[in-house]
């Protein structure tokens, strides 16, 4: 199970990331947060990492550091999580079996991987539902709002079986804005790793619930809150010393990845984002969510009602 997966990387690297710098940096950051939540801004305000802008920017600051980091994405993705990040993904389509026979598809789904990116959890969808399943008609539309990111994915697509058979497409678009996906269309909506960077989530999700069949499931893969102290003290010193180095050494870019693990931070908790998707009108299964490797990432799922 990957929920029992341990984070061991080695001593050295610790004690490399463990200076009292990068702490006193993170806990100075929130300081300032919290100030400036609390003297109030003109104009409506959001989150860009630590940061508290104009809704209005985000999105732009979003796109250039994942076109920033598109060609280095996955090795990056490697380094950064030591691997962890495909026992995740591999969990994640596992736990929901694309192309067995369900009530919203028969056995050939229709598949919208918002925030695709380079393709990580599309290829895995049409992997299981080939080989576990064998379907063969079950297809994957990949929409990212980088164009980037996306060309990094169409690229990779080429050396998988699915190229050129219509069961992989690939469309740029806002998750917030989907207009080129019909309501009730869809039997699965999957998001890995970019919720947490959009500008209003709540539209994402109400736009999820649109384009759903009922019946349809919404499913989330998403960096989450650690629910160890010890384990939390190790796991921040880890995202806040390493990452942003790892970034500024492999990639040459160390800001995108300081935003990347500040946008962590800033993620609403496992019960808060569960609440916000039954608000949307989701029905969710037991609990509301997963945690994975003691609550690093987690997965949320939704049902819209039939
Ligand atoms: C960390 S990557 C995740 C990529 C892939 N899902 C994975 O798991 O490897 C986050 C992605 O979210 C995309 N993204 C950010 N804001 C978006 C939005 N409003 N609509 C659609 N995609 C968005 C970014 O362009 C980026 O490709």
């Amino acid at each position: 199970m990957a929920s029992q997966l341990a984070l061991r990387p080695s001593r050295r690297i610790a004690t490399l990331i463990t200076s009292s710098r990068t702490l006193r940096a993170f806990s100075s950051s929130t300081k300032c947060l919290q100030q400036s939540q609390t003297t109030g801004q003109d104009g409506r305000t959001t989150h860009f990492g630590f940061e508290t802008v104009p809704e209005a920017e985000k999105e732009a600051r979003v796109g250039k550091v994942f076109s920033s980091v598109a060609s280095s994405y996955d090795t990056m993705n490697d380094l950064m999580s030591l691997g962890i990040h495909r026992l995740w993904k591999d969990h994640f389509v596992r736990s929901l079996n694309p192309g067995t026979r369900s009530s919203t598809s028969g056995n050939s789904w229709n598949i919208l991987d918002i925030a695709g990116g380079t393709g990580d959890i599309a290829f895995r969808m049409l992997d299981h539902a080939t080989n576990i399943n064998g379907d063969l008609h079950s297809k994957v539309l990949v929409s990212d709002i980088n164009p980037d990111m996306l060309a990094e994915g169409q690229k990779r697509s080429l050396q998988t079986p699915y190229a050129n058979t219509g069961r992989l497409d690939f469309k740029v678009g806002n998750a917030e804005k989907l207009d080129f996906v019909e309501s009730n269309s869809i039997d699965l909506y999957t998001v890995a790793f970019g919720i947490r960077n959009f500008t209003d989530k709540d539209a994402a999700i109400r736009e999820a619930f649109r384009v759903l069949k009922p019946g349809g499931v919404f499913a989330v893969l998403e960096f989450s809150h650690v629910n160890s102290s010890l384990f939390n003290a190790f796991y921040k010193r880890w995202n806040f010393g390493a990452i942003p180095l790892i970034g500024q050494v492999v990639a040459g870019d160390r800001d995108s990845y300081q935003y990347l693990v500040e946008s962590i931070e800033k993620f609403p908790t496992q019960e808060e984002f569960s609440s916000m998707i039954q608000r949307t009108g989701f029905v969710v299964p037991g609990k509301g969510y997963e945690n994975l490797t003691g609550g690093i990432a987690s997965i949320h799922k939704g049902i819209k009602p039939a």
